[in-house]
């Protein structure tokens, strides 16, 4: 191919997204802020300056303490009953629709300015289950995706699955024939796919081929980095807080405060007036004062968001480090707490225990010898969680373990799908 690619690809992502661009001679990626080609998927409506920034500049006044509200995981309100539902932004209602669009077009005039030309045609990737368990929900996810697209200005949309995106990509990269299963461990959703990828076989899809039969099967979970997140934020943090303490009556206090801080996409919601009668109700007749004055800190302060980022980078600190330490003086002076490994295993076991069956239930399906597999590919910022990678990795004891671009992979691969559907 000598000429660039009409269309480009996008990877929405629950936490980072990429727009990819084939063209020859160029870095398939596109730089969508500080030259970087991740954008976070997270918006900042400041209510100081009443300015909307978003990616690494949205978490960035955020954390600086500007008055607003953020935004983050935006990609699980599809397929959450949420979606047709609003939140209140500088004053006014805002729908979540919008707030999604408002993002969307965000990484279209991104990419455009920095592809010096527009785009109106884009292959959406899209996890392969939006919504575990519910076709007709999860059709709907992907139907509000394209009319969002269609919102901001693509008047051309498709998908891909996600982790074909990254097969795709990786297929560049080879020599021989391999029969490969793709793990996309993403912030939201667990995407798996199985393939028989090769130079031939990539060659022949530039014919417009569409690889239907070096597909043997899909499956995914709606699991990723942000239930790890809220994991270990229930079981090693909120109790720091007063989860799973007892009322003066023996009962233990309501939880749902506590879920919804521990859940990046509800955070805003413990900030309502509601929620905030609620726990003066609960302290009156709580025995956990100490635990609950942090509580009562973190809300006034809308300090929820702060806290769940502490709670990933911990997350992601155990990933190279036995222990992770946490720093909580914004909670209370001098508050610190160490989280282990072994806790943090612990935390997610039943997450990836459903993980696997998963991948055990592709491996089924799709009729294959455990020993027929050559190459596990991870993919994704969560595939880097030891344990879920070492489970994956004892599915295929018999297949290498590659570890690919956890990040740009999707987008990239998407890209040389929307080149090859548009051309
Ligand atoms: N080193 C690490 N160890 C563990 N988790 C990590 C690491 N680096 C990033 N993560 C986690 O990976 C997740 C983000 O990964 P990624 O950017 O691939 O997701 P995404 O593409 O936005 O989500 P999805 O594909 O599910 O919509 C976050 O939950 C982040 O905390
Ligand atoms: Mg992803």
């Amino acid at each position: 191919m000598d000429q660039p690619a009409r269309a480009c690809g996008i990877d929405f992502g629950t936490s980072n997204s990429t727009v990819g661009w084939l063209r020859p001679g160029a870095p398939t990626l596109l730089a969508l802020e500080d030259g970087k080609p991740t954008l976070p998927s997270a918006v900042f409506f400041n209510a100081d300056e009443e300015t909307t920034c978003f990616g690494r500049a949205a978490l960035a006044e955020y954390l600086d303490g500007y008055e607003g509200r953020l935004m983050r995981a935006l990609k699980s309100l599809l397929g959450s009953s949420l979606i047709d539902g609003q939140t209140e932004v500088h004053g006014r209602a805002l729908g979540f629709r919008d707030l999604l669009a408002s993002f969307i077009g965000e990484l279209k005039t991104r990419a455009e300015a920095q592809a010096g030309r527009s785009f109106d045609r884009a292959v959406f990737g899209r996890p392969v289950r939006f919504v575990d368990d519910d076709e007709a929900a999860d059709r709907k996810a992907q139907q509000t995706l394209a009319e969002i697209a269609a919102q901001v200005g693509f008047r051309d949309v498709s998908f891909q699955f996600e982790p074909i995106g990254a097969a795709l990509h990786y297929e560049l990269s080879l020599a021989r024939e391999e029969l490969v299963l793709i793990a996309d461990i993403g912030g939201g959703t667990a995407d798996f796919s199985l393939l028989r990828l090769s130079p031939e076989r990539a060659r022949r899809s530039d014919e417009s081929h569409d690889r239907r039969e070096d597909l043997l099967g899909n499956a995914g979970v709606h699991i990723g980095g942000t239930d790890f997140d809220r994991a270990l934020s229930l079981e090693c943090v909120m109790p720091l807080l007063g989860y799973r303490s007892r009322m003066k009556s023996g009962a233990e206090l309501p939880s749902s405060i506590f879920f919804q801080l521990a859940t990046w996409h509800t955070i805003n919601f413990a900030y309502t007036r509601q929620a905030w009668a609620d726990l003066q109700n609960i302290y009156r007749d709580a025995s956990a004062r100490t635990e609950l004055d942090r509580l009562a800190k973190l809300i006034s302060a809308r300090e929820g968001h702060w806290l769940a980022l502490q709670v990933e980078q911990a997350k992601i600190d155990l990933s190279a480090a036995p222990t992770a330490a946490l720093n909580l003086d914004r909670l209370e002076a001098g508050l610190g707490h160490t989280i282990t490994g072994a806790e943090f295993t612990a935390a997610t076991e039943t997450l990836v225990d459903r993980v696997a069956a998963c991948v055990s239930g592709l491996l089924n399906d799709a009729g294959l010898r455990r020993d027929q597999v050559d190459t596990i590919y991870f993919t994704g910022g969560a595939s880097a969680v030891p344990q879920l990678r070492a489970r994956i990795a004892a599915e295929l004891p018999a297949a290498r373990s590659v570890e690919g671009d956890l990040y740009g992979s999707i987008g990239a691969g998407l890209a040389v799908e929307a080149a090859r559907r548009y051309g």
